[in-house]
């Protein structure tokens, strides 16, 4: 396994550009089902879970080529509208292929998402939305039956605005006859980046990016050349980079109007930020303050910017506590790590208080998900000697380019194979 080792080196400096976002290109990618044809997708980072995606495709019969960060889509008509276990072991987030499938071709087999290093995530609200457009499912061998006639719009009232949930109600919707009301709807910007693609393919959605949206049903959509949005968390992560490191940054291509939280309570802390021509720009000298953080759908603190948000409190003035109130199960995993690094943490259910200490000190350490990787990683720029982040193909799965980014700016960062 890949370690990737940081040493401290000082305050970072220079311009840092932001990739694609992953939660909407992932989307983007499944929306390609939707409609037969050639589509170009710009902007596409190159991450791992990018990867699984266009295996996902490739494995039901689509065409994926990239030429750096443009992904051509070749969609034809014949298809196999499945998702195998192989795949979705790799990555949950293939469940966003079931609503796209089932509307285009009144079937598909999806392999049950198993757990992950969030705890259970369960996709309950997928299939009650999907189930009240009119579709039926089976679960057999460890893999989702679903089948329908044309789905029928109808009004689907989500018990939590959840992102992936509500992607996929979007995707069928736009094939379904009728209207569709989505209440309670996720607001995420890659929501409304995604309807922003589906309208373009000739789909009626109004509403994506608030929390009702109405989706008016199409009988064809036609495949499009589309931009993916800037990624916000890596745009935060580069701004968690400077509370931490010291220093003054252009972090080109990112959107504040995405950010608004995040920057505000980096900004309490002591980072100060402002949009730029180019993104944003960022800078911080001294000792950060604590603060109270609690994570909610946004347009709140995302629950991804937390590890960055508890690393900053770790080495901050103070006391901060940290409530998680999006994953409620073992979000904290990281905790334990940081914690041999020297910070002093208590966990208690989905809380964490965080009293900062001067200092923390390198040790080797492990990534058990994406966001904690990085935040490790993001220690190691302050902590006394080496810090070495083992299980870093976790970072890969988010992050085009993350050592060699954060080198840029100045980092002393190695991989280790
Ligand atoms: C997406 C993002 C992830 C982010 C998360 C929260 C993608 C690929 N991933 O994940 O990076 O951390 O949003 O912003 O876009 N839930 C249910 N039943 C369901 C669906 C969700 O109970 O059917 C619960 C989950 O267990 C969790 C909460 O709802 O407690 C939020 O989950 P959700 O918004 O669905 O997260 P994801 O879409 O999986």
């Amino acid at each position: 396994m890949d370690s990737l080792v940081v040493r401290p080196s000082g305050p970072l400096s220079g311009t840092v550009r932001v990739s694609g976002a992953k939660n909407s290109a992932l989307k983007l990618l499944a929306a390609t089902v939707l409609a037969q044809g050639d589509f170009v997708l710009h902007n596409v980072p190159r991450i791992a879970d990018v990867e699984v995606m266009c295996d996902l495709l490739v494995s039901m019969g689509i065409d994926t080529r990239r030429s750096g960060t443009d992904l051509s889509v070749h969609c034809g008509s014949d298809i196999v509208p499945e998702a195998p276990y192989e795949l979705v072991e790799r990555m949950r987030a293939s469940i966003v292929v079931l609503g796209p499938l089932l509307a285009r071709f009144g079937r598909a087999r999806v392999s049950m998402p198993g757990g992950d290093n969030f705890g259970t995530r369960p996709i309950d609200m997928h299939l009650l939305g999907l189930e009240k457009m009119g579709a039926s499912f089976d679960v057999h061998h460890g893999y989702i039956e679903a089948s329908c006639d044309r789905l029928l719009g109808t009004r689907v009232v989500l018990e939590f605005p959840s992102h992936t949930a509500t992607d996929n109600l979007l995707m069928a919707a736009v094939l379904a006859k009728g209207t569709t009301i989505v209440e309670n709807a996720a607001r995420e910007p890659e929501v409304a980046d995604l309807a922003a693609m589906l309208n373009r393919m000739g789909a009626r959605v109004s509403g994506a990016g608030t929390s009702t949206i109405e989706v008016e049903g199409v009988d064809e959509l036609t495949a499009v050349e589309h931009t993916t949005i800037p990624d916000r968390i890596e745009a935060a992560t580069w701004v968690a980079a400077v509370g931490i490191a010291g220093g003054e940054v252009t972090i080109e291509a990112a959107r504040p109007d995405h950010m608004d939280m995040v920057i505000q309570k980096m900004g309490v802390m002591g980072v100060r930020v402002s949009p730029s021509r180019s993104g944003l720009w960022a800078s911080c000298s001294g000792r950060l303050q604590s603060t109270d953080v609690a994570t909610l759908p946004y347009p709140g603190i995302a629950t991804d910017y937390k590890p960055l948000l508890v690393t900053m409190l770790a080495m901050a003035e103070g006391v901060g506590i940290v409530t998680e109130n999006v994953f409620r199960d073992n979000r904290f995993a990281y905790v334990a790590e940081l914690m041999r690094m020297g910070a002093d943490i208590r966990t208690e259910g989905h809380h964490a208080v965080v009293r900062g200490v001067p200092r923390l000190s390198g040790a080797r350490v492990k990534a058990h998900d994406l966001r904690a990787g990085v935040a490790l990683a993001l220690a190691g720029l302050v902590a006394e000697g080496e810090t070495e982040v083992q299980d870093a193909s976790h970072i890969d799965r988010g992050y085009d380019d993350f050592a060699g980014k954060l080198r840029g700016l100045g980092a002393e960062v190695e991989r280790r194979r």
